[in-house]
């Protein structure tokens, strides 16, 4: 993806649907959810790259009680416009999680194929529980059955970038989520 001008780049961010103010409120309550779910025991918020980096930073400034935070990274092949439910693990968590609640804080779930392949991956590790926290719901797009079991929005069938989301690895930057459109 190339762009010849700012300009360019910015006339493709067709409008904001969610502000900065909305995703700081939510945040604030998803936060308080992981708080008043565990007392003191071993949490894990396991974040997978790239989309969800920003999620992540300010979701776990929200969270006062003890926690680790980890990363992976996964790439999911694509058929078109759609994951094919293929998924590699490019880079595994170092934790043996066996020892944790842990609770996965996605970016967005859309056809579900990437997330449940990495909830199957992450549930024969044993670990203590495992919960799913996502950004965005797309839930018209879903091919597979997954529920998150925490979603601070749920979205139409748009394509979003911004906030740590994509078009072409540009816009992650954008502190707002907004339409994408040519
Ligand atoms: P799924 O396997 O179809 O649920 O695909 C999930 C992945 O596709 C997400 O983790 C994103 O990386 C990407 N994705 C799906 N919808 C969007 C979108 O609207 N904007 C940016 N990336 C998206
Ligand atoms: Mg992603």
């Amino acid at each position: 993806m190339k762009f010849d001008s700012t300009e360019e780049w910015k006339s493709k961010i067709k409008r904001v649907i969610i502000s900065e103010e909305e995703i700081r409120k939510e945040i604030k309550k998803a936060g308080e959810y992981i708080n008043s779910l565990y007392d003191g025991s071993p949490i894990l918020l396991v974040s997978i790259l790239k989309g969800a980096f920003v999620f992540m930073a300010d979701l776990c400034r929200e969270v006062t009680v003890p926690c680790e935070i980890a990363f992976m990274a996964a790439k999911s092949y694509f058929e078109g416009t759609e994951s094919s439910g293929h998924v590699e693990i490019t880079m595994d968590l170092k934790h043996d999680i066996s020892n944790y609640h842990v609770i996965i804080v996605e970016d967005i779930i859309d056809t579900g194929r990437t997330l449940n392949e990495i909830k199957k991956i992450l549930g024969v590790r044993d670990p203590l529980s495992l919960r799913i926290m996502t950004l965005l719901d797309k839930p018209d797009r879903r091919v597979v059955e997954l529920k998150a079991d925490y979603s601070l929005f749920t979205i139409p069938d748009y394509f979003v970038i911004g906030y740590g989301l994509d078009y072409g690895e540009f816009y992650r930057n954008l502190p707002y989520i907004a339409e994408f459109g040519e």
